[in-house]
This record gives structure tokens, sequence and C-alpha cells, in this order.
């Protein structure tokens, strides 16, 4: 008899804006992409499969987490439950990450664009959103690792908020105002121009002290050549800050400037499905 194979996968994710702010209650707004981290299960052995990069903000260890745990419960045979996995997902990252605010494992679980929101330890809120606008010439540029885990890029924002809880606070709202403003661009509730929330992201996260010169120099430019990218993640300052999301409306000067640079560029689609059984 041939052992029994059971494969699921799940997405990783981009942060349109949101990141660090949504630790203080603040609201983000994620997209699952079109890369996935599967793991398969045949007899007693595992095999994992990722086309996500690894530690660089795109949510690799939130897809293992959501997938290990949808692998569990297809394993014990038990009812296919999103909440649940996101649930047990929730659990395998705050191990690894210590006080994560929970909206990369569920991005993964759920999929599509997510309004996300910790109020408070045991109130999570979220909303799946759709997007009336097509959200095309969307690229991410890997500027590599960060020295700093995401634990430590949260913590270094912690101890930020201690010292100096007025200025951080303030740019932490206006994060939030940034990531209102992306939402009523996306239900097109508002005119606005994708360049212009990129970049108003990516000033504010600057200024937060996330972002390491190198990439802040690389990002100028991008904007030089008419595009705007920002982190999209914990960041990293003291040389790699991950995964940049960037945008141009004509991308081959995008990727032939990534290129030049030697830079990982790749295009993604936003919006992909979240945790599923693969056949
Ligand atoms: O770098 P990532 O993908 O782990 O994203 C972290 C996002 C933060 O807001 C910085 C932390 C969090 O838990 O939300």
């Amino acid at each position: 008899m041939k052992p029994r194979m059971v494969k699921v996968s799940a997405p990783g994710k981009v942060i349109l804006s949101g990141e660090h702010a949504v630790v203080y209650s603040y609201p983000a707004l994620v997209a699952a992409v079109n890369k996935r981290l599967s793991i398969t299960r045949i007899g007693n052995k595992k095999e994992i499969d990722s086309d996500i990069p690894i530690g660089c903000g795109m949510g690799s260890s939130a897809a293992f987490a959501v997938a290990s745990s949808a692998l569990n419960i297809k394993l014990k045979g038990e009812r296919w439950d999103l909440e649940k996995i996101n649930q047990e997902a929730y659990k395998r990252e705050k191990k690894q990450h210590g006080n994560p605010s929970g909206g990369d494992n569920t991005i993964s679980t759920y999929g599509g664009f997510l309004w996300y929101r910790k109020e408070a330890e045991s109130l999570k809120t979220f909303s799946q959103i759709h997007s009336k606008r097509k959200l095309s010439n969307l690229f991410a540029i890997n500027t590599g690792r960060p020295n700093e885990s995401t634990k430590e890029m949260v913590s270094y924002v912690a101890g930020l908020y201690r010292k100096r809880k007025s200025k951080i606070d303030s740019i932490l709202k206006d994060i939030g105002e940034v990531t209102k403003a992306f939402l009523r661009y996306l239900l097109a509730e508002e005119n606005l121009s994708l360049e212009a929330l990129i970049k108003g992201n990516e000033s504010l996260l600057e200024n937060l002290g996330v972002v390491s010169k190198s990439t802040i120099q690389l990002i100028r430019e991008i904007e030089k050549i008419g595009g705007a990218a920002k982190v999209s993640g914990a960041g990293g300052k003291k040389d790699k800050s991950g995964i940049l999301l960037a945008y141009h409306q004509d991308p081959d000067r995008l990727v032939m400037l990534a290129k030049d640079m030697n830079l990982d560029i790749f295009p993604i689609r936003l919006g992909e499905g979240g945790v599923r059984v693969e056949k």
C-alpha cells in the first residue's frame, strides 16, 4: 500500500502599511502574495518547500507556522477550521517572536487583503478587504536578510517608545493615518496615488529608525527614476532591511536598476489565497 500523502501550503505576505504601528494597536493593511511555503507529509517523512525569502519580512516564519498547524489538523483528521489554524500558528509565532501582533499568521491563514488590529492580547480584529483597484507593476526587491531579527527590531522600537513616548507615538499615529488613507485608496473612496502612499509610509518608517542607511540610499535611487519603495516588515537598521515593496509605472526601469545593483527583484501579485490543502 502506498503511504498516505498530505500536502498543505500557506502564502507569504507584504505589509502595505502599518508595520511596527500595529504592535501599538494601530491598524495594518496586509496582503497575501504569490510566494508560498508548503509542507508535504508522506509516511513518516516531512518535506518543506518554499519560495518565500527567509527572514526578510515576507512572512516566511508565519507561513511555516500556519502550514504546520494546518498539517496537524489534517493528520489528526480534525475539521478544517481556519480560526483554529490561525490560533495555533499565533502560539508558534509567539514562541519565536515574543510579542508579535499576529498580523503575519492571520494573513497567511486567510489570504487576500486584511485590515488588521490588535486591540488587546485577547482581542485581535480583522476584516477582509475587497480591493477595487488593480494593483499592478508591484515588485519585491530583496535588500538582503537584516542583521536584526523581528523580535530585536520590535524591542528597539519599544526602547525608543519608553524614552521618547510623545515623539514615537506621533510617528506611529501618522503611520496609522497613512494606513487609513491606503484603505480608502483600495476601496476607491479617495483618489490618491499609490506612489504617494508608499513614499509616505516609507518616510515615517525612516523617521522611526528602522531603515538602514544603504536601504535609504537605494530607495532614493528608486524615487529618482520615478518609482516608489518601502520597507515591508520589521526592517533592519545596521545593514540590510529585508524586502522592499516597490512600484514603478514603467517596471523595466525598476528591474534594470535592481539588476545594476545586483539585487534580487521579482514581480508580486497581491491578494492571493490563504492556507490550503494541495492535491
Ligand atoms: O518582518 P516581519 O514580517 O516579521 O513583520 C513584522 C511586522 C511588525 O509589525 C514589525 C511586527 C509584528 O509583529 O507585527
